[in-house]
């Protein structure tokens, strides 16, 4: 979807809104996989609900994206523009065992950041990749953590109202990997509320997960972490092993040889592949166990 060019770009600079034409969403995505479409900064909350005021009047689809570490894009020329909060410099600051952060801060930049202010809590999330915002979205977790129990307050645009509102976290359902958010809800600012605890306790607690995740995951890759939810009682990754699919591929889209619920794009590996490999995995992980796999992974078809 392009909107360069047209009158609604000129009007749409003027509310802060930066405009990159033709970006490949190979390049924001963690997968590397995806097409191409027009990129949206906002670079003002408060402009926020009259640039999507516009969009709708011209008809323009629109996606949020983050940190691009958890969403697989459909191939070719996108049929919706993606929004995109500034990343440098995002603010972050600390009152007491609140933080205040800004959605699109890196997570694991926001876990260390609090960890300096003898803040903690949150060391196994240290290294899931991805933005503050999309780890809300998702109540992002590792290790027995999640975001969602230190959620104060979200800030956070409501297409339902298209105003900037402020939900209290008590106000949010925060469960495994989903929580109360409407999908074209938009994350913006974040009150967590962190216990005190001394930097280098943290620090440790921080070594000791980046070396679990080290060793049975493949971080050099490009992945978009675990592609199933864990059923109830069950892991996924130990079941796709289980049936040997460690390595199985099609084109490019491969099961991981390090943890079989991570599908690499081991070179230039398209959507279609990757979801042809994702319902040939669920296929045979249901003809085996009797249980559907549910995707984590949010899948943006074109
Ligand atoms: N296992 C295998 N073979 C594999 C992978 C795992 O046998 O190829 C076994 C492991 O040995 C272990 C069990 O399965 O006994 C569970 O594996 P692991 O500890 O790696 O955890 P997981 O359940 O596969 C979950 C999250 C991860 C998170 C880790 C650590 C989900 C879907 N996955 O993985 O989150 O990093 O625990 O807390 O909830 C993600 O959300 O993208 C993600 C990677």
């Amino acid at each position: 979807m392009r909107i360069s060019g047209r009158p609604i770009a000129a009007k749409l600079a003027e509310l802060g809104a930066e405009l990159t034409p033709g970006v490949s969403m190979t390049e924001k995505t963690s997968l590397g996989i995806g097409g191409t479409t027009d990129l949206l900064v906002l670079r003002k909350f408060e402009t926020i609900p009259e640039i999507m005021r516009l969009l709708a009047e011209d008809g323009i689809p629109h996606r949020f994206l983050g940190g691009g570490s958890n969403v697989l894009v459909g191939d070719g020329e996108l049929s919706w523009v993606a929004l995109h909060l500034p990343t440098s410099k995002p603010g972050m600051s600390v009152e007491g065992n609140t933080a205040t952060v800004d959605a699109a801060a890196d997570l694991g930049g926001m876990v260390t950041f609090c960890a300096k202010h003898d803040l903690g809590g949150m060391e196994g999330l240290i290294g899931v990749p991805g933005s503050v915002g999309g780890a809300l979205r998702m109540n992002a977790g590792a290790y027995g953590t999640q975001i969602g129990p230190f959620v104060r307050e979200v800030e956070l645009y409501r297409a339902s109202t298209g105003a900037i509102e402020t939900l209290r976290g008590n106000d949010i359902r925060f469960d495994y990997r989903h929580t109360s958010f409407a999908p074209d809800d938009l994350m913006l600012r974040v009150k967590l509320e962190l216990p005190s605890k001394p930097f280098k306790d943290i620090l440790a607690g921080i070594k000791v997960c980046n070396e679990k995740r080290r060793s049975s995951q493949p971080l050099n890759q490009k992945s978009a972490g675990c592609i199933f939810k864990n059923p109830p009682g069950r892991s996924a990754g130990r079941m796709i092993d289980e049936l040997n699919l460690k390595g199985h591929h099609v084109g490019d889209a491969t099961v991981s040889d390090r943890h079989a619920n991570f599908f690499v794009n081991a070179g230039a590996a398209s959507c279609a592949e990757m979801l042809a490999l994702i319902d040939d995995v669920r296929e045979k992980v249901h003809a085996a166990n009797g249980i559907e796999l549910e995707t984590e992974v949010i899948i943006w078809k074109n």
